[in-house]
Parts: structure tokens; sequence; C-alpha cells
């Protein structure tokens, strides 16, 4: 009797070794562990067994069942892990899935950063509404009814219901810059004032590599008493200089626009070509960033300021010119794309 449980020990186990498919497992249950298996009939043989014997060969055979039993466990749980489908089993060398972050516009950072110099000088930060009524965009601001600037082909015309034109108070566009925010400022503000008014504006353009139909703008206002010309040009210097670099030149060339007298346009020296011109300036050596000048006093009267107390300069400059020159990029379209692989890069 202990031969034929030694005699099975050693079989089993060596068949528990060579166990790889679930059939395999449950061939070796049902031969050895089953009801009917080959455990079960030497337990049957303990009835020959002479009595005093009994209780030995009894602790034999169940010492046996539970080693067999605990290495067929033991086998089985090896056996599940390796034999997982392999889209279950778990590669520790697959590299991890990125996590792209989210990152601000170009034209969102140009913005911030134009809106930062300003404030780390003093400046206050404004905005008013990109619906307007033809009173903020251009009456107020001092154009006249024939300008050409609210021609159909630059302005966007907003269908209103309204019936109240007086004034030009119940027509609409689509703002055509962001000086109407210096109006909406100054009517309900008392000098000295000191904001700038970054916000998107519509022309009615055609659009190309250069001009799109929508852009942005950051208007600037200074009023107070005494303000000079002197002070605008010292100003939109430091500016130039903490936007561009510190070595870039200003030039201010005179120009027209209806809310400012006497107005200008500010060039700053191409820092393409260092002035010696390229297809970016035109072969002119300058580029040209902004509008600005001393507050036209129809301006001031029509916000109810006295232009005999107070002065004041204003510029506007379009945002996306900067970051084009910032950033490199020569299609002003790619802006409005929304092409991850475009912005993604900055
Ligand atoms: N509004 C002008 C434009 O869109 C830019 C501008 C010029 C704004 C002169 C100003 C200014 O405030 O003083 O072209």
């Amino acid at each position: 009797m202990l031969d034929e449980i030694s005699k099975l020990r050693d079989e089993a186990t060596a068949e528990i070794s060579r166990l790889v498919s679930p059939q395999d497992f449950e061939n070796f249950r049902l031969k050895y562990l089953s009801r009917k298996g080959l455990l079960a009939q030497l337990f049957d043989k303990l009835k020959d067994v002479p009595q005093e014997e009994r209780p030995m060969f009894g602790k034999s055979l169940n010492e046996l069942r539970s080693f067999l039993q605990s290495e067929f466990d033991s086998a089985e749980n090896r056996n599940a892990n390796q034999e997982m489908p392999s889209s279950q089993k778990i590669d520790l060398s697959i590299p991890g899935r990125r996590i792209y972050l989210g990152r601000k516009h170009p034209v969102t950072q140009t913005l911030e950063e134009i809106k930062r110099i300003f404030i780390g000088i003093g400046f206050g930060v404004a905005d008013g509404p990109e619906i307007e009524d033809d009173y903020h965009n251009f009456e107020a601001l001092n154009f006249p009814p024939d300008h050409p600037a609210r021609d159909m082909q630059d302005t966007f015309f907003v269908n209103s219901p309204s019936t109240n034109e007086e004034n030009g108070k119940g027509r609409y566009v689509l703002r055509t810059h962001t000086s109407n925010v210096q109006i909406w400022v100054m009517e309900n503000n008392k000098p000295p004032i000191r904001v700038v008014m970054p916000g998107r504006c519509y022309r009615n353009e055609a659009i190309s590599a250069r001009a799109h139909c929508m852009f942005h703008q950051i208007e600037g206002l200074y009023v107070d008493k005494n303000v000079s010309f002197a002070e605008l040009k010292g100003t939109i210097s430091f500016f130039a200089k903490e936007l561009f670099g510190t070595t870039v030149k200003t030039r201010f060339r005179p120009s027209f626009f209806p809310f400012t007298e006497p107005s200008a346009e500010v060039d700053i020296n191409c820092f393409i070509c260092g002035g010696k011109g390229c297809r970016v300036c035109k072969h002119s050596g300058w580029l040209e960033i902004m509008g600005c000048g001393m507050v036209d006093p129809n301006v001031f009267k029509s916000v109810g300021y006295d232009p005999n107390e107070v002065s004041g300069y204003a510029f506007g400059m379009g945002i996306e010119r900067p970051a084009m020159l910032r950033y490199g990029v020569d299609d002003i379209r790619l802006f409005f794309e929304n092409d991850l692989r475009f912005l993604n890069q900055f």
C-alpha cells in the first residue's frame, strides 16, 4: 500500500509539471482527483488494510490528497497567468500614452504680452461691444457721414430692428476697430484715464495671406491735463522696445485719422533684414505697427469733456501682425484655422 501511495505521488507530480492546456488540467483532475479517480480508488482500498494499520495509511492518503490538490491549484494559477490572451497581457515596455497640454493661441500670447507691457506702466484694461452702433464706431469718433471707412466695402452692417436712427445710435455694425471702446470709456469715466482696450474687429476684406475679415486690435487711451505728443512718443518707443527688443528703432510718420489731430503712423525698423530691405518690409526697411495721435477736440466734445481742460493721446494696433513677426508666421489665415499641427508649435 505504501508503495502504491508513493508511486501515485511520483507519477501525479510528474504529470502536473507537464500540464498546459485547460483540457490537460481537466484530464488530470478526472484521472487523479475526481470521485472515481486514482486517489479515490486508493482510499477504497483502505477497507482491505488490517484494522490497526488503517489510521497510518489513512493519514498518508490524506496528506497525499492535500499535497496533490495544492500542487494542482498552483499549477493551474501559474498557467492562467501565462495563458492570458495577448490583448490582456501587461507589457511594461510599451511607452505611456502621451498627454498633450493645451496651450494659449499665439494671438492670445501676443495680446497678453502687449497688455503686460502697458499694465506695467500704469494702464488699466477695458473692453466694449463687438456689435456696435454706428455712433460709437464712427459718429462719436468724428467720422464725417461720407467717410470712406463707412463704405459697404469695409464695414459689415447688421440688420437691426430699431427705428431710432438718430445719430446712428440705432444702426448696428460689426465694429471695424477697437476705437469704439474709447468712447464707452470716456462716456462712463472722468479723466484722468489710462487704459488699453483689446478685442476682435471685423472688416469686409477679401481673405488672403495678409488680410482677414476678422482680426484683433488693441487700443490705447490716455487723457489728463496737459498730455503732450512727446509723452505719446516716449510711451510708444518704450513699448516697441519691450515687445520687439531693446535695439528696435521707432519712426513716427504724419498721417490722418478722423479721431486724432495731429495723427501719425508708427513704424519700427525691420528687424528681419536689419533695415536692408526684405520681402516682409517690402524692401523699405520699416514695418508699420500702429496708428496714433492726439485725441481730436471733437471726440472730447462728443463724450462731454471740455477740450480746453483736457488733452490726450490714443493709439491702435493690430495684434496679428506683431504675432506674425514674433513667430515668423507668413500667412494670417493660419491663426483662424485651428489646425492643431500649427497651434501645437507655440
Ligand atoms: N482705429 C484705427 C484703425 O483701425 C487705428 C488707430 C489709429 C487707433 C489712430 C487710434 C489712433 O486710437 O489714435 O486703423
